[in-house]
């Protein structure tokens, strides 16, 4: 009897109310069971007895899966390498303080093991009288960045003592490199100290200098897609089901894995008037259209899903894996689908491939001089960025972001190959022996695409082939 009521009163507690059938058949669960049960609960006042039964097998393959992700077991072929768990946060600013602290910590210690440097904390430096005219070595994130009237680049950095203006004259040899540099990135600067200012002549970001990743070695090829926006009035469908059959033909015998970097349906209400684009406007039957797909995808082939900021989860990165609800229809007809949070690193063999959904290029793209227009190279020279300042979405506030106990999105483990998506434009590339990829879309140019001025590039997917590492990009426009 205490169980029962402890049992009704959790429901309640979250606002269901259960039929007796559904009561007795959760008298038979276990109790602690309860609350996980009730993430996996549809959203209605009453849950009946299929409600529940729905619910159970949910709860029980999400356990499943998470047991077998938790022991780093091998997911045929598949492993995961890094992925953010225990996702939530309250968004206080002391977390969101504490986030950009270990942000900071882990970028100087990348810049102090490279240079094997010892910065002086910038409040040693402003406190003494005698520094001036000395030349000093200090390492701070970029707090504000502005060209003055006689084109010097002024920047504030600051450490965890305090900040100071460091200044780039107008000519000197390491200009052009700091107009590069965004806001929040992690540099060390050295230059001269002069009234309260830094004059600087050298700077560093962390890079990948000096750490060159092993070549891995696995078998098979791999193909990278990403933003086929199913449900959209401009979904490609005609190059999609190319893509599909040519995995079905001999061609593609030796096509082992297929990673969906995020964006597979289109959503609902992920921009002001987006519905006007869709042509499915529920997402659930965006998602049955998915699994139709699917269903024709050769069953030796492991699938990888990571969402996208139209997938219906949470917006701030690192985004969770897609709920249970909305993957049912995939997971019927693929039950070895493996859905990962945004972002994730998977390992096939001994390759790492850092897959993100990349919805920090826009900020890239905005911020860092010189990369316009969007295009196949500028994609990757906005991709290499990732890279040269070690982590995913280097530049804050433009798109929301957790503050999760870890930060997630930091490049601190360097994979063999960055597979990014979001942009809509393709491009292939190498960084340092890490190889690049944006894996385009297969979504037609929409109104809203067209607005931000980007060419986009349909049908088009990179396959990597995993022992020689070399990519081909297929076109299923035409
Ligand atoms: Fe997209
Ligand atoms: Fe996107």
């Amino acid at each position: 009897m205490a169980q029962q009521v402890e049992i009704v009163r959790k429901f309640l507690g979250r606002g269901y109310n259960i039929s007796p059938e559904a009561l007795a058949l959760l008298m038979e669960q276990d109790i602690g069971e309860v609350d996980s049960l009730l993430d996996s609960i549809p959203d209605k006042p009453v849950i009946e007895l299929h409600d529940l039964e729905e619910a159970l097998r949910r709860m029980r393959r999400r356990v499943e899966r998470q047991t077998s992700y938790a022991t780093g077991e091998v997911l045929e072929g598949v492993s995961i390498v890094k992925s953010p768990t225990n996702l939530g946060v309250k968004g206080s600013p002391e977390e969101f303080v504490e986030l950009m602290r270990k942000r900071f910590q882990f970028l100087k210690s990348v810049l102090m093991s490279k240079n094997g440097i010892d910065p002086i904390p910038i409040s040693n430096l402003l406190n003494s009288t005698s520094r001036n005219g000395d030349r000093v070595l200090v390492v701070g994130m970029v707090l504000e960045k502005r060209v003055l009237r006689d084109f010097s680049i002024r920047m504030e950095i600051d450490d965890e003592t305090g900040s100071i203006p460091v200044v780039f004259k107008k000519g000197s040899r390491y200009w052009d490199k700091a107009d590069k540099i965004p806001v929040d990135s992690v540099i060390a600067v050295k230059g001269t100290f002069v009234n309260g200012k830094l004059y600087a002549d050298t700077f560093r970001i962390p890079d990948l200098n000096g750490e060159l990743v092993r070549p891995g070695s696995a078998s098979g090829r791999v193909a990278l897609v990403s933003d086929i926006h199913m449900g959209s009035k401009y979904f490609n469908e005609e190059a999609f089901g190319r893509f599909v059959r040519w995995l079905n033909s001999d061609q593609a015998r030796d096509v082992k894995y297929l990673v969906i970097c995020g964006d597979l349906v289109d959503g609902i209400g992920v921009y002001p008037n987006q519905e006007e684009e869709l042509k499915i406007s529920d997402v659930y039957k965006q998602f049955q259209l998915a699994s139709g797909f699917l269903e024709r995808i050769p069953k030796d082939i492991k699938v990888v899903y990571i969402p996208g900021n139209h997938e219906p989860v949470r917006q701030a990165e690192p985004q969770p894996v897609v709920p249970e609800e909305y993957l049912d229809p995939l997971l019927e007809v693929r039950p070895d689908l493996i859905p990962l949070p945004n972002p994730t690193m998977i390992g096939i063999g001994d390759i790492r491939i850092l897959v993100y959904h990349g919805r920090s290029l826009n900020a890239i793209f905005k911020h860092i001089p010189g990369l316009q227009p969007i295009r196949p190279e500028s994609v990757v020279e906005a991709m290499k960025w990732i890279l040269r300042l070690r982590h995913l979405a280097p530049i804050y506030g433009e798109h929301p972001i957790a503050p999760e106990s870890e930060d997630w999105l930091l490049v601190d483990q360097i994979p063999h190959v960055l597979h990014v998506g979001h942009i809509h434009v393709y491009g292939v590339g190498e960084y340092n022996g890490v190889k690049i990829v944006n894996s385009g879309t297969f979504e037609n140019e929409t109104p809203y695409i067209k607005s931000l001025g980007i060419e986009v590039t349909v049908g088009k997917a990179p396959i990597l082939n995993l022992k020689s590492m070399e990519i081909e990009v297929k076109d299923f426009s035409s």
